[in-house]
């Protein structure tokens, strides 16, 4: 499955547009998936188990970054989301979780969960809220990454899909609440 959203906004700068595509990881890419996540010090040891969804993320057809999702019903675990080094703050993140909040949304999930150790100023920009660890519903406390693969530490946040995430009625992914 080839997912594109032509000129994705960066969300860390409106001006800057960036055409990131997201292309979902099968087969022989997971290796890459793994060697990028552990590159970061993110947990790999579950990636290939049933119901998670990853992708690679290009722009210009080169390797930018790694992501992906969990779906619980309508929560959903966002995961491993990860920028190559030379990539990193030039928007690139910023669009990378746009993109994948559209897609979970489009996967029916409203409300997307997280464990991080040192993003969370990160989220925070792009509405994610702290939470008290235990708060968070029993499908997401039973995941693999709460039960033990990230550390006890790490922070849990939360944030809410907006409608506007939605499609629109002529299939368009797009984030203008106007169309
Ligand atoms: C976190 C990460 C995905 C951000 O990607 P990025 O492409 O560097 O981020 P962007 O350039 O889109 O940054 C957007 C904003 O977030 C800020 N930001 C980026 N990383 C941050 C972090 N770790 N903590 C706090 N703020 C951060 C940037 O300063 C920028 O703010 P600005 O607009 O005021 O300048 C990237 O640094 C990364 O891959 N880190 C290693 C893996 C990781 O920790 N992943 C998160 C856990 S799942």
């Amino acid at each position: 499955m080839a997912l594109a959203i032509n000129k994705e906004r960066s969300g860390a700068d409106m001006e800057s547009e960036l055409a990131i595509q997201a292309t979902q990881i099968v087969g022989e890419r997971f290796a890459q998936l793994r060697s990028a996540l552990e590159s970061a010090g993110l947990p790999t040891a579950d990636v290939e188990l049933s119901g998670r969804t990853f992708f690679e993320f290009t722009l210009d057809g080169l390797t930018v970054g790694w992501g992906g999702f969990e779906a619980y019903g309508a929560d959903g675990l966002l995961r491993s989301l990860v920028v190559e080094p030379v990539y990193r703050s030039k928007g690139v993140g910023a669009s990378m979780l746009r993109l994948i909040e559209r897609i979970a949304a489009c996967n029916g999930i409203d409300q997307l969960h997280l464990l991080t150790t040192n993003a969370s100023g990160f989220f925070e920009a792009f509405g994610y809220h702290m939470q008290p660890r235990g708060c968070e519903p029993i499908v997401i406390s039973r995941t693999e990454q709460f039960r033990g693969l990230c550390p006890g530490s790490a922070s849990y946040m939360c944030k809410t899909l907006s409608g506007s995430l939605l499609p629109t009625k002529s299939g368009q992914l797009t984030d203008d609440p106007l169309e």
